[in-house]
Formats: C-alpha cells, sequence, structure tokens
C-alpha cells in the first residue's frame, strides 16, 4: 500500500515536471532583448492559430460590455487564448500589428497571467515566454478570471507615457471586440494595478492596467434596438470582420479631394464614441463603442469637413455645426504634423477630454480612452475601405480650439486627432526608424566583436539591416526580420583606428531609414614594413600601432630567377609599441629581382609588401 503510494506521488511529480516548465523565477534583464524569439535558452509556449471569428467589427464593437466581477470557473481554452492575444497585439498578414501606434514604438509588454504561471506574449512569433511561475491570478481586482493580462508600459521603449497609454487604449479596445464575439468575458480595471509589480517586472516597466479574460457570469443578452435616424443616418454593418480590417488597414499621409458620404462620415463618428445599436437586458442599458474609468466619458468629439466644423452628440447620434467653412487648414497649422497632409482629409476627427468632466488625477486613463477613440476610427475607416492616420503631438491647443471655433473652452485638450478619406494614390507607406547599435567602444584588432541593432518600423514592416564596418568592408542587406527585434553581427577589424559603424535599415517596400553612426575604437599593432638595399636588404619592421607587437613572424621571398637563398622565414618576440626591427639578409645573385616581404603579429594582424631591387653578387641596388 505505501509502496503504491509512493508511486503515485512519484508519478504526480513527473507529470508536473512535465508541465511547468521551470521552477523559480527567469531574468529576462530590463529590455527587449530578452524576449527575442530566437532565445532558445527560455521557455515558450507556441501558442495554436487563433480561431477564425466571423462576426462583422461594427457587431463585436456594439456588444462591448464589462464584466465586473463573479466570472466562473470555466477555462479559456489555449486556441481562444490565442485568438485574444493576435488580435491584442499580434502580427499582421502585411507584418504590421494589429493596433498602429503613430511613432511606432510599440511599447507595451503584455503579461498573460494563468493559475501555472505568467508569461509575456511575444507577438513576432505568437507565443508565450515564461516570465515566473506560481499563480498570481489574485493580483488586481478579484473577478474570478481564469486569465488576467498585466498592460505594462516599458518606459525604454516609449519614454511618453502618454504614447504607452494610449497604445494600451488600443490593445484593449481588440481585446474587448474579439473576447465577445468567441463569448468571452472580459475588463479593462486601472484600481490595484501595482500589484503587478508582484511579478518582478524589471525597473524600466510601468503597470497600467489589468484586463480580465473568462466566461461570462451570465450570457449575453442583447436586443437590437437602433437609435432612430437623425441629422445622421442609423448606423450599419458593413462586411468586414476585426481580423479583416487590421489585416488591411491603409495608413496614408494624403488624401484625394472625394467627400465621404454622410453614411459614412456617420459611421465614423459613431465608432468613436457614440453608443450601441444593441440594448443590454441585464445591464439595462446601452453601452458605448469603447469603456470609460469610472463610467465618466469626458471627451467631446468635433470633425470638420471642407464645409464646416461639427459636435457629435452620442446620445442621439447626431451632429450640430459649431462653425462653417473649411478649417483644415487652421487645423493642420496647430498640430505636429510631419509630412501627413492633414488638410486634404475630408473628415478630421478631434477627441478633447473635458477636464471639467474628468479630472486631471486620472490623466493615464484619459491618454488610454484617447488612443481607444482613434483607434476605433482606425478600424471603421478600414471598414469603409477609406485610409487614415493619426497625429498625437498637438503643437498649439489653443490655435486647435480657436480653429474649430471652440475659443473661449480652455477646458477642452486634445490628445490626437485622426484623419480618414480616400487615399491619395497607394497608400504612403514610411520608412523604418534609424536603427539603434549597441556594443564595444572600444577593441582590439583581430578579435572579433559582437554588435546588436534594432528598429521599429511604424508600418510594421519587416526590416532589413546594412552595417557599413568603415574598413572598406559592409554587411550587405541581412533580413527581413520581423520589426522591432534586435539582430546581431558580429566583425573584426584587421588594423587599429578609430572606426564609425553605420546602419541603416529598410522595409520589405524598400524605404531606407536615416543612418546611425557608432564609433569603435581598435587598438593593435601596425606593422610598417621598409626595404632598403646595399650589402644584402635590410627589411625594418616599424610598429606604429597602438599596442606592442608580438610573435612577429615574417618571410621574405625573391623571385626572378638564380638567387641564393631565395626564400627566408624567421620569428621576433616583440617589437615595442613606436619601434622598430630591422632584419639583414645577404643574398647572391645577377639582375633584376622581385623582393616580397609578409608579416604577420599577435595571432593575425598581417602586412606585406614588394619592391623590385637590381642584384649584383651580394649588393642590392635601388630597391623601390
Ligand atoms: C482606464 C479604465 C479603467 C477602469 N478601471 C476599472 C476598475 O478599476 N474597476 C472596474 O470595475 N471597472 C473599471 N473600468 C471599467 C469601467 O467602469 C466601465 O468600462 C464603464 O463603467 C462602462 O461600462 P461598460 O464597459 O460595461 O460599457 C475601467 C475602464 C477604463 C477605460
Amino acid at each position: 500500500m505505501e509502496k503504491k503510494l509512493v508511486g503515485v506521488i512519484f508519478c504526480m511529480l513527473l507529470i508536473t515536471a512535465a508541465i511547468v516548465p521551470v521552477t523559480g523565477n527567469l531574468d529576462l534583464g530590463s529590455t527587449d532583448e530578452g524576449r527575442n524569439p530566437g532565445d532558445t535558452t527560455r521557455d515558450w509556449i507556441t501558442l495554436p492559430e487563433p480561431l477564425p471569428v466571423d462576426m462583422l467589427l461594427e457587431r463585436s464593437i456594439s456588444r462591448r460590455m464589462s464584466f465586473h466581477n463573479g466570472y466562473p470557473a470555466t477555462p479559456v481554452t489555449d486556441e481562444e487564448l490565442s485568438t485574444v492575444l493576435w488580435a491584442a497585439y499580434g502580427t499582421t498578414t502585411t507584418g504590421a500589428r494589429t493596433v498602429y501606434c503613430p511613432n511606432g514604438t510599440y511599447s507595451t509588454t503584455m503579461y498573460v497571467i494563468r493559475s501555472d504561471a505568467t508569461y509575456i506574449y511575444v507577438p513576432t512569433n505568437h507565443s508565450l515566454l515564461l516570465w515566473k511561475t506560481g499563480n498570481y491570478l489574485d493580483l488586481g481586482q478579484n473577478t474570478g478570471a481564469p486569465i488576467k493580462f498585466g498592460l505594462v508600459w516599458n518606459m525604454s521603449i516609449a519614454p511618453d507615457e502618454k504614447a504607452g497609454m494610449a497604445e494600451i487604449g488600443m490593445i484593449a479596445q481588440n481585446v474587448y471586440f474579439d473576447a465577445n464575439a468567441l463569448d468571452l468575458a472580459t475588463i479593462t480595471t486601472g484600481m490595484s494595478v501595482n500589484d503587478l509589480y508582484e511579478l518582478d517586472l524589471p525597473a524600466n516597466e510601468k503597470p497600467e492596467i489589468i484586463m480580465h479574460l473568462g466566461h461570462p457570469p451570465t450570457p449575453y443578452d442583447f436586443t437590437y434596438n437602433p437609435l432612430p435616424e437623425s441629422n445622421l443616418p442609423t448606423v450599419v454593418n458593413n462586411t468586414l470582420t476585426l481580423a479583416d480590417v487590421v489585416n488591411t488597414r491603409q495608413i496614408v499621409n494624403e488624401w484625394n479631394t472625394t467627400e465621404l458620404t454622410l453614411l459614412e462620415e456617420s459611421q465614423i463618428l459613431w465608432c468613436s464614441y457614440g453608443t450601441s445599436y444593441l440594448y443590454d437586458n441585464i445591464n439595462h442599458k446601452r453601452h458605448r463603442t469603447l469603456p470609460s474609468a469610472i463610467d465618466i466619458y469626458p471627451f467631446k468629439i468635433y470633425a470638420a469637413n471642407q464645409s464646416g466644423v461639427y459636435k457629435y452628440t452620442p446620445a442621439t447620434h447626431s451632429i450640430s455645426l459649431i462653425v462653417s467653412g473649411d478649417k483644415r487648414e487652421l487645423i493642420e497649422n496647430a498640430v505636429g504634423h510631419d509630412n501627413i497632409s492633414v488638410s486634404s482629409s475630408p473628415w478630421i476627427i478631434v477627441p478633447f477630454w473635458d477636464k471639467n468632466v474628468g479630472s486631471q488625477t486620472y490623466l493615464a486613463w484619459w491618454w488610454y480612452e484617447s488612443g481607444a477613440i482613434v483607434h476605433n476610427v482606425l478600424l471603421e475607416a478600414a471598414a469603409l475601405n477609406l485610409g487614415g492616420n493619426v497625429l498625437s503631438v498637438i503643437t498649439d491647443q489653443n490655435g486647435l480650439r480657436s480653429a474649430l471655433g471652440l475659443s473661449g473652452q480652455t477646458n477642452l485638450v486634445a490628445m490626437h486627432l485622426a484623419m480618414v478619406g480616400h487615399a491619395n494614390g497607394s497608400a504612403q507607406n514610411n520608412p523604418p526608424l534609424a536603427p539603434s547599435i549597441s556594443g564595444p567602444s572600444t577593441g582590439l584588432a583581430g578579435v572579433q566583436y559582437n554588435f546588436t541593432m534594432v528598429t521599429t518600423d511604424p508600418d510594421g514592416d519587416h526590416v532589413y539591416y546594412w552595417v557599413d564596418w568603415d574598413d572598406g568592408t559592409n554587411s550587405g542587406w541581412v533580413g527581413p526580420f520581423p520589426s522591432g527585434v534586435v539582430v546581431s553581427f558580429n566583425h573584426t577589424w584587421s588594423q587599429p583606428g578609430t572606426y564609425t559603424i553605420k546602419v541603416k535599415a529598410k522595409d520589405t517596400y524598400g524605404a531606407e531609414s536615416i543612418w546611425t553612426p557608432f564609433e569603435i575604437t581598435i587598438a593593435g599593432p601596425g606593422l610598417d614594413i621598409e626595404i632598403t638595399g646595399g650589402l644584402g636588404i635590410t627589411v625594418t619592421i616599424n610598429n606604429t600601432g597602438t599596442i606592442d607587437a608580438t610573435n612577429i613572424s615574417w618571410e621574405i621571398v625573391f623571385e626572378g630567377g638564380f638567387v641564393i637563398p631565395a626564400q627566408k622565414t624567421g620569428t621576433i618576440p616583440i617589437i615595442p609599441m613606436g619601434e622598430q626591427s630591422k632584419i639583414q639578409m645577404v643574398v647572391l645573385g645577377l639582375g633584376k629581382k622581385t623582393i616580397t616581404v609578409s608579416v604577420t603579429a599577435n595571432d593575425g594582424i598581417a602586412a606585406e609588401k614588394t619592391a623590385s631591387g637590381f642584384l649584383v653578387l651580394f649588393f642590392v641596388i635601388g630597391v623601390k
């Protein structure tokens, strides 16, 4: 009996060992390098293919709602988890990301907390990387959800918290949309996020949001009950799903003169901040197209086209004219638009945070909400087969308010601006950002050094790298690699000197970044050879380098007929830095000879010199 019990316990231990790959914490370092999918030293779970989700985008948006508690213990399957994670932050079929970060930084780390362990979602190979074993599901609000997502801002990747938070708002939208399409439940929670520090987050990561994923305590129960037609048409479904729109999204910098139809304008406004066409019979309300912290909804949505500026009222799905006339040029002047032609967009959406409604205390949550608004606009633009773009730099808030006829309303602050319309020509492709490079700044000649390079592409395209080593050699184009993945290169310099390495990147469409320079000083012996004649020949080896030359082997070869000896070799133990060593050799022969001297030192530093001289018996005359 006892033996049987021991056997059972032993078997259980074996099974546990098979399920839990590693015990204890893994130190992944404080940067993204530890999340490189090429890393085979850590434990990975490859996620199954995401499930096909056939719910139309507008229906998923209309079913978006939060479940605050009471999640049953029913597990979420790996397929469901894979589907939600891909929608949240995965890589699209074009190599872009499922959310569009205006400055291309993609600074969110998604911790996936399960009962067995906590993992990091790695989009580049759609897998989970083990972060910490143990059950941390008690972190954050107690909903009972079997999975939680710790959405964490990596401040080394995007130093601006607004950018990080807006991106999290975008990610969360896609979690809501696919969760409800799979009949799963979710919620964004901002309270108790500091609990996530218990996961031993790296110092450069700040917890922002916890999302919960599980099954609804009671099934979704909606009645179709759209808002009646106002001065805007009622909301309709298009024909694309969330996966369709993220895979086909067009980010454009310029729009043609085609105006949008009223239905298109209406759909975009609805998506940005409207109310569902479904009535929720459990909570007795219509949900909005995005969640809002403490149910406050402090944003006011304004929109401009060629004929004027309008305010959107979500409760009635209607617009009212604020000021007539084309104000798009003035709007463009008030924002940091780089190469984006804001004024050519036929429908500019400006969400304003109203400081009088949403307290400054929760500023980070309003950044989230602004990100969610512009994300929805980009999704619906894609569903309408329109091209969109988003700006996150508003340089002149007063100028923007005055352009929109809102000068007195200093309580309104814009965090983003979204543009929609028909793309002018083909969609604009942005080049990758200038790559960053890290590696040693000093080294020795003849020794191989490792350098890592990384860039991100604003469109999420895959990238190639080209490294110029400044010694007459280069890597050529190497790649493609997924945007944001750290790539490593090795190089050996054979001569001492200061070299400016340069790296640039290009995306799969051929758009190139600017160069990033990086300086390295290589120390080494410098082997300078002089050949002089006289009685025999004298070879002088000067060490012009920055360290002593050691273990020097030399060879002198005479060519061109009869010479004795025709060749001579030898070694010199050391030529100190700045000093020289002479080799003298008496030879016997007649006529024009070629003299080749080859020298190597310090296990690999080489030099060679060839001269020709006239040999008369033992004398070498006129060497040159
Ligand atoms: C940034 C943010 C933080 C939130 N924090 C919490 C929270 O800590 N706890 C909670 O129960 N709900 C939280 N919510 C959910 C909102 O209360 C919820 O979205 C809102 O009441 C609207 O309900 P609905 O999403 O069901 O339409 C948060 C929502 C957002 C956007």
